[in-house]
């Protein structure tokens, strides 16, 4: 066993920091949390039975987990704001996710994905790839080289999209078939989950085999819903006789319980609140990605208040940058922005503690117990050495300061079930 020796933070409950200045999180051979102490002497076990890892002095903190980010499009982040969603995916996603039919192309990118988001300390991600199937087993393969454990869904779409990305119905459905055969066989730790790209984008026959085929072999989904006004009405005109968005995916077996992403949710109707938990889906809040493409806020109080799950996403390159530090103030953000519309009592902004839990445990919690340092749970961590500082701070503060102010110069060491991760590829 090994004991990490650090001011360690983390937040098992959304409502506090749990903080072990000097303290000590010790990890079993199998990689999971066996217990947190303050002290060596108030270790479960025998000092001879461990050994001592001292990062005295830096933070210790659960890895980030990003429930929502598109691969292909980060040579994309920055690019065509001034554009919302659906002339944006005209102009310039599309035709960048074009690009991932040149396999040397594909992988030159991927590799440099993989690494930023090993970077920023994003250590569990789901991710988009493109309609391609060689090029995203590529990137499932190099994730798998990486030690990174994301799950990544080739894109599914055959309708309403442009000549050059666009597939067949059948050949959609049998490359996905492949794909999820031959990751299992070659991407243990990289999982699939399939990807219906949104519902303008695929026709009911498509998005009723990709239901069919995550039933088939118990996979998970992601998907967008409700993001911008315009898709909204765009769903209503593709579905008149299905009352709302959210219930066009249910409609097609595309909302497996406890095993669904729904990215967005900006404008979602109480009646799709009702569905989306009683699915146990969970709602990726992607706050910068809502302000770039001007898609709107979501009311994040008022879904938590409901008992939705809401994790903080990404989205690049819908959002110009990965680093969930800055999502987790974006979030709070753009929380406080509501609460000038919407009244301090009906939508209480975020607090950071809050914040912290939906870019740690609430997206970990998708990949089983993952995102905390309770007992069981898998020891992804980040070992944080920051600036110093003429204040005297908290370890809460030091931290609050990396999140606010920090990037990946910080971060010193990431971990992933117990595993010191390197860096993956050198470019
Ligand atoms: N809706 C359909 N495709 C996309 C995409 O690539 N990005 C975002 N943000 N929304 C989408
Ligand atoms: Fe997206």
């Amino acid at each position: 066993m090994i004991a990490y020796k650090g001011d360690v933070l983390y937040t098992p409950t959304p409502d506090h920091f749990e903080v072990m200045e000097d303290g000590y999180v010790l990890v079993g051979d199998d990689g999971k949390v066996v217990a947190t102490a303050g002290s060596l002497s108030a270790l479960p076990v025998k000092e001879s039975e461990f050994t001592v890892i001292d990062r005295s002095g830096s933070l210790i903190i659960p890895g980030f987990n990003d429930l929502h980010i598109h691969a292909p499009q980060y040579p994309l982040a920055g690019l065509g704001f001034d554009y919302e969603l659906l002339p944006w995916l005209e102009k310039y996603t599309f035709k960048a996710e074009a690009k991932y039919a040149d396999i040397d192309m594909a992988d030159h990118w991927y590799r440099r994905f993989v690494t930023k988001l090993w970077q920023v300390g994003t250590l569990r991600f789901s991710a988009f790839a493109t309609l391609h199937n060689e090029a995203t087993l590529r990137l499932m393969q190099l994730c798998q080289e990486s030690g990174l454990k994301p799950v990544i869904g080739k894109v599914n779409m055959d309708r309403n999209s442009p000549d050059y990305l666009v597939e067949d119905t059948d050949a959609s459905l049998a490359g996905t078939e492949r794909l999820i055969q031959q990751s299992r066989k070659l991407t243990p730790d990289v999982g699939f989950i399939i990807t219906p790209r949104f519902v303008p984008s695929t026709t009911p026959e498509l998005m009723e085999g990709l239901g069919e085929l995550a039933q088939r072999y118990g996979l998970p989904v992601q998907s967008h819903l409700d993001e911008n006004r315009n898709e909204i009405a765009w769903v209503h005109e593709l579905h008149p006789d299905i009352p709302t968005y959210t219930e066009v995916y249910e409609h097609y077996g595309l909302m497996p319980f406890d095993r669904t992403i729904m990215a967005h949710c900006v404008w979602l109707t109480d009646r799709e609140r009702a569905i989306l938990k009683d699915h146990g889906v969970w709602l990726t809040h992607c706050a910068q990605s809502n302000m770039d493409l001007t898609s709107g806020i979501m009311p994040v109080r008022r879904n938590l208040d409901y008992g939705l799950k809401v994790s903080i996403a990404s989205d690049v390159a819908g959002s110009h940058e990965p680093d969930m530090n800055r999502h987790i103030v974006m979030a709070i953000e753009a929380s406080k922005a509501k609460t000038f519309e919407a009244g301090h009592e009906h939508d209480r902004p975020l607090r950071l503690p809050e914040a912290f839990h939906m870019a740690t445990k609430a997206g970990g919690s998708f990949f089983g117990k993952v995102g905390s340092f309770e007992p069981g749970y898998d020891f992804d961590a980040l070992v944080i050495t920051e600036d110093e500082s003429p204040l005297d701070l908290s370890p809460e503060e030091r931290l609050e300061r990396f999140i606010y102010t920090g990037d990946d110069r910080g971060i010193a060491e990431r971990y992933i079930s117990g595993r010191l991760i390197p860096k993956p590829f050198q470019q």
